[in-house]
């Protein structure tokens, strides 16, 4: 008779209540909650909820939270910014229908860390998908727990003893990237963990509320308790603002990053090189590879801004990171070869050991800058961006390699032995813009010439492949006369 009746006076005067059933959870009747609700999605059925009640006896926090399960995570934070806030976020467990709820204090615009207090999850009978993910287009993910020593951390507190000042203290909220749409976490590549620290990305949406926590005060441990729905069976807002300077938020760095990287390392430094086979102009060759290091100089400026943001990053320790690191000092030392090699190559007419490195260097480097962008995928959460990025590379290598063969197999049908050199034919050196193009002849200069530069060339001991290192050969007309470039200068 008298559970029916409260029950009846809950709904009547707009306040939420709960029987809780967990061991440690009160199995009482709350006597008030404040209700925030803001609707991210436009879709009223599968709005942001988060439901408050306080213990003021004890300082237990009891909360309900629920979002779209289409959403990484959701969080709430007592505070009015993120710096200094103290957080409840709640995300998909590893099975991916129960849920984890993590507390955590929020240092600034980075991704918040550490804990605040511990929580238990609560699953009353009264409880409609306590810390469950629904199914379903419109699937929710909802978390009811009871959180203990969370009203005071490093930076922040709430005032919840402080009946008189608190009728409107501030709170942020914000939900994460979607999961593209597939409801109930199961996009491409959702978060699921059942680990308190788990990485975050960037929220999609956030804003701001305040709370009338004077109202959401109960007076003992005995009316303390989870909140209900209190408008029959969803939750609306009481004792709340609605959202203020709610928006949606998006973070293009990231993608900015692994864009300019897949495109400098997939196409720009391969065509550089091909460049040099194709056309034999280093200088052209040069040029190239000087755009693509440009291009990995900003991207690699912006993986470090973007490395600050993130618990997983911030301490540039992973193994994305390293390889990219390493990688970018490898290329500026690529550079440094290829231009001294040049200079040296000019003066003395030889091939040196620094072009011999820089020969090598380039392709394991682009190689080691392909495989880090799958590896940064998987370290940004987006290993399903590693298909298309696969298949995007495989074209490029059929091309890449195929023009190669062809220029490879026309090179070969060259005569081998030219004008006392071995190798002969354009295709297999590079062409010095001093000595005219294409091994039609640098006699044209006016300079006098300095006769048959001396060969160097596969048979003294570089491979095939050694292009930066045989310029001489393309001085081959291919027709038996020994080519005289122009005098150096
Ligand atoms: C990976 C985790 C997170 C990162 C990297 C992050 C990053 C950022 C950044 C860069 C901004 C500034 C955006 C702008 O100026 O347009 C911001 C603002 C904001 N974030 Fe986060 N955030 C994270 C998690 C959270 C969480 C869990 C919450 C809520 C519980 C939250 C709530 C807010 C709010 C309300 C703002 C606007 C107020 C302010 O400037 O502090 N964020 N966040
Ligand atoms: C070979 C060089 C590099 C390549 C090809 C590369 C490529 C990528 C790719 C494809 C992603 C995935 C982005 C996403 O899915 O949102 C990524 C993420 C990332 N990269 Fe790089 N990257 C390189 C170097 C670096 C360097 C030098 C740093 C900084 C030290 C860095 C920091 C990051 C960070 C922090 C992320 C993760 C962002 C997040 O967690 O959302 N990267 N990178």
């Amino acid at each position: 008779m008298l559970k029916p009746a409260l029950a009846l006076l809950a709904l009547t005067s707009g306040v939420a209540r709960h029987v809780a059933a967990a061991e440690s959870v009160p199995d009482v009747l709350p006597i008030s909650a404040a209700v925030f609700t803001a609707d991210p999605s436009g879709d009223a059925a599968a709005s942001f909820v988060f439901a408050l009640n306080v213990d003021q006896q004890t300082g237990d926090l009891y909360l309900h939270m629920s979002a779209p399960a289409g959403n990484e995570w959701m969080g709430v934070g007592i505070g009015s910014d993120m710096k200094g806030a103290g957080m409840f976020i709640a995300y998909p467990s590893k099975n991916g229908t129960g849920m984890t709820l993590s507390t955590r204090v929020g240092y600034g615009h980075t991704e918040p860390s550490g804990q605040l207090g511990t929580c238990e999850l609560s699953y009353a009978d009264d409880l409609t998908d306590a810390n469950t993910v629904s199914a379903g287009t419109n699937g929710t993910m909802t978390v009811d727990a009871v959180c203990h020593n969370a009203t005071t951390w490093s930076g922040g507190s709430l005032p919840y003893a402080d009946t008189t000042a608190k009728t409107a203290q501030p709170f942020i909220f914000a939900v994460g990237p979607s999961t593209n749409g597939h409801g109930s976490g199961h996009g491409p590549s959702p978060l699921r963990s059942n680990s308190l620290s788990a990485g975050l990305r960037r929220h999609v949406y956030y804003g701001h509320f305040t709370m009338d926590i004077t109202n959401a005060v109960a007076a003992n441990t005995s009316l303390a308790g989870i909140p209900l729905p209190n408008s029959d069976t969803t939750y609306t807002s009481t004792h709340s603002s609605a959202a203020i300077d709610a928006q949606a938020d998006n973070d293009p760095a990231p993608a900015i990053h692994a864009f300019v990287m897949c495109l400098t390392f997939v196409i720009i430094f391969p065509l550089g090189a091909l460049l040099l086979k194709l056309l034999h102009r280093v200088r052209l060759h040069a040029i190239v590879q000087t755009v693509g290091l440009v291009l990995v100089t900003m991207a690699t400026a912006g993986g470090i801004v973007i490395s600050t943001q993130y618990n997983r990053s911030r301490h540039f320790a992973s193994a994305h990171q390293v390889l990219g690191i390493l990688l970018f000092l490898a290329l500026l030392g690529q550079l440094g070869l290829g231009i001294v090699h040049h200079r040296i190559f000019k003066k003395e007419q030889r091939p040196t050991l620094l072009g011999k490195i820089h020969r090598y260097l380039g392709p394991v480097a682009i190689a080691v800058g392909v495989i880090n962008a799958p590896i940064g995928f998987v370290f940004a959460g987006n290993p399903h961006l590693c298909l298309p990025y696969v298949i995007v590379l495989v074209i490029v290598a059929v091309v890449f390699f195929g023009v190669r063969f062809c220029v490879q197999r026309r090179a070969a049908r060259r005569p081998k032995v030219v004008g006392g050199m071995p190798g002969g034919g354009p295709a297999e050196g590079y062409q010095y813009p001093q000595f005219g193009s294409g091994g039609g002849g640098g006699n044209g200069g006016g300079n006098g010439n300095l006769g048959p530069p001396p060969a160097y060339g596969r048979s003294e001991s570089y491979g095939s492949e050694d292009v930066p290192l045989r310029p001489y050969e393309s001085q081959s007309s291919g027709l038996g006369e020994a080519q005289h470039p122009r005098t150096i200068v």
